[in-house]
């Protein structure tokens, strides 16, 4: 018998010790002392084998050596398999905390980028005076037409335009209803701002959305004028877009205001530079005098009372406030998209 054959003996003989070993190791502990004794480096058994590969000829220690690996990974088959074992009947890392591993980060929501808006949007008009109001999403033809002015053939009471439901009811398609309704229920001095969504039987593109956001304001007082109304959204563009914004009043038509604008502002912007370049008119909102019959219609004395009333869309603000290119980004829920305004 040569050596070589002796040493392979020895191997198997340790290898059937140390599976038994292993099947008797009852913690986590018992166990790493298999593998030291079997598997350590410096002192283990098999090492031990490895080590006398050097009493034998050259061209015996590729067997010896190749039995040598076959017991190992077996060896350390059986050792993972035992370790999982113990973990699981003790329900832990089998007692080792690792203090150096980096904490995992709590997954965070964060505010979608159209109500970022809208919460900046409120909270200077909040300063200005105004409190948050609201109203239902579904409406009825009186509160989103005729209240406000738009006789049922108006153009826009159109079914091209709106979402009707059945009974009645229709999916608001502005938030000029709420005007009539806080005006129903609260005796001036009002003002107040109402944000929500609206829905337009519409496109779905990258500049329509059938659903958007709209933000109305609406304030009304004894001796209300024209001015307020330039003062007050002059105010709020210099607040939101920095001292440099102008903003511009043009001629324009809404049934529920008299006289009605579309209103315009122009930003100054910084160029690389440093110094400043204007932007475009862009236009922000549809604004107005709230016209006497939709007073008369939420029951207060158009004799003594007016008002202003002007709408806007969070979202389009926010295109251009993120530079966003498409509507559809709002809706689309991409995770991605949203990440990037989660700071806060
Ligand atoms: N409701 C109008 C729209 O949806 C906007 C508007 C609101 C205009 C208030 C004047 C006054 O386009």
């Amino acid at each position: 018998m040569t050596q070589n054959g002796s040493l392979v003996d020895e191997l198997q003989q340790l290898e059937a010790r140390a599976l038994r070993a292993v099947e008797e190791a009852a913690s986590a502990d018992a166990l790493e002392d298999v593998r030291i004794t079997f598997l350590g480096r410096k002192e283990g058994r098999i090492s031990g084998i490895l080590r006398r590969l050097g009493e034998l000829e050259p061209e015996e220690r590729p067997r010896v050596g190749a039995e040598a690996n076959r017991v190992k990974s077996r060896l350390q088959e059986a050792l993972d398999r035992r370790q999982e074992v113990l973990e699981e009947a003790s329900g832990t890392d089998g007692g080792v905390l690792d203090l150096t591993l980096p904490g995992r980060r709590r997954w965070q929501g964060g505010r979608h980028p159209v109500t970022r808006v809208i919460d900046e949007l409120v909270e200077i008009f909040r300063g200005l005076g105004f409190t948050r109001a609201r109203g239902p999403e579904v409406e009825t033809e009186w509160y989103n037409f005729e209240a406000l002015n738009t006789p049922l053939d108006h153009p826009a009471a159109d079914e091209q335009d709106t979402l009707y439901l059945m009974g009645g009811h229709l999916l608001r398609s502005h938030t000029s209803p709420v005007q009539v309704r806080v005006m129903e229920t609260h005796a001036p001095p009002i003002r107040v701002l109402a944000p929500g969504m609206v829905y337009r039987r519409d496109s779905y593109d990258a500049t329509h959305t059938p659903g958007f956001a709209q933000l109305e304001g609406l304030a009304v007082d004894e001796g209300i004028t024209f001015v307020d109304l330039k003062a007050t959204l002059a105010e709020f563009a210099r607040r939101y877009w920095g001292p440099g914004t102008r903003i511009r009043f043009r001629p324009s038509f809404f049934p529920f205001t008299e006289p009605s604008a579309e209103v315009d502002v122009k930003r100054a912007v910084q160029r690389a530079d440093g110094t400043e370049e204007e932007t475009d008119w862009l236009e922000i909102m549809g604004a107005g005098m709230v016209d006497p019959a939709v007073l008369d219609a939420a029951g207060i004395d158009s004799e003594r009372y007016t008002g202003f009333a002007f709408g806007m869309g969070p979202g389009r603000i926010g295109l251009l406030k993120y530079g966003i290119p498409d509507l559809r980004l709002y809706l689309d829920n991409d995770i991605r998209f949203l990440q990037q305004f989660s700071g806060r």
